[in-house]
């Protein structure tokens, strides 16, 4: 079963209030997501493989570690994931970013899929999905779906906030799958948003309603 991840750090808590609050405006909440997700790259790449280089330093030969180029791929579900996506990329330049389209029908929940473009190469990456709301969890079945059908193997999923459902939802239907978290809140309400949650996510980013 996958593992569940919440990366409660003091900043990241902290940011997380401003993001959440309803009278932080576009351009205050659009930077804040991108320092959290930023924040969170830190944390997500702890596990990534090292391989020891030799070097001179001004004093001596030393042996020292390097990243071992694991190849990455970013998979931002649009349109909300795209505001997370610099953030990661500050600390990950290298990674390969790919596009899932989904919205998510107002009346049934249900994800309606209208866009991928992915690296050619999927097959060999880790894959991180990246959206900031894991509500019922929909939209990300989808998205991870539509990657494994296009060969994909290795996943990790990166949301701001999740639901206990969602969480519930994406273990259930994809068990390979660890989930990273900056938040778990309480549950959804009756038109499948979270609470308390921040509101609609790419609303907020890009200032639509
Ligand atoms: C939001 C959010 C997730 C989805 C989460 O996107 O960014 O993709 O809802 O809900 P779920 O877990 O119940 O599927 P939305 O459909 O509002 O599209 P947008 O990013 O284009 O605003
Ligand atoms: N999508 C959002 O943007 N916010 C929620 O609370 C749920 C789904």
């Amino acid at each position: 079963m996958g593992k569940v991840y919440v990366f409660d750090h003091p900043l990241i808590q902290h940011k997380l209030t401003f993001i959440r609050d309803k009278s932080t405006g576009t351009k205050e909440f659009r930077e804040l997501v991108d320092e959290v997700a930023t924040l969170m790259a830190f944390e997500i790449t702890r596990d990534l493989p090292l391989q020891e280089v030799t070097i001179e330093t001004p004093v001596e030969t030393a042996k020292s570690n390097v990243l071992a180029g694991k190849k990455l791929g970013l998979i931002p579900i649009l349109r909300a994931g795209l505001g997370m996506t610099d953030g990661i990329l500050q600390l990950i330049p290298a990674a390969k970013v790919g596009h899932v389209g989904l919205y998510r029908d107002p009346e049934t929940l249900q994800p309606v899929e209208y866009y991928v473009k992915l690296p050619s190469d999927i097959e060999e990456r880790e894959l991180i999905v990246i959206d900031p709301m894991l509500a019922t969890g929909g939209s990300a079945i989808e998205a991870i779906q539509a990657l494994k059908k296009r060969g994909a193997k290795q996943i990790r999923l990166m949301c701001l906030i999740a639901a206990p459902e969602g969480v519930e939802a994406v273990k259930e239907a994809h068990p390979d799958v660890d989930i990273y978290l900056a938040a778990l809140d309480e549950k959804l309400n009756e038109k499948g948003y979270i609470i308390p949650g921040l509101g609609d996510a790419g609303d907020r980013l890009y200032g639509t309603k």
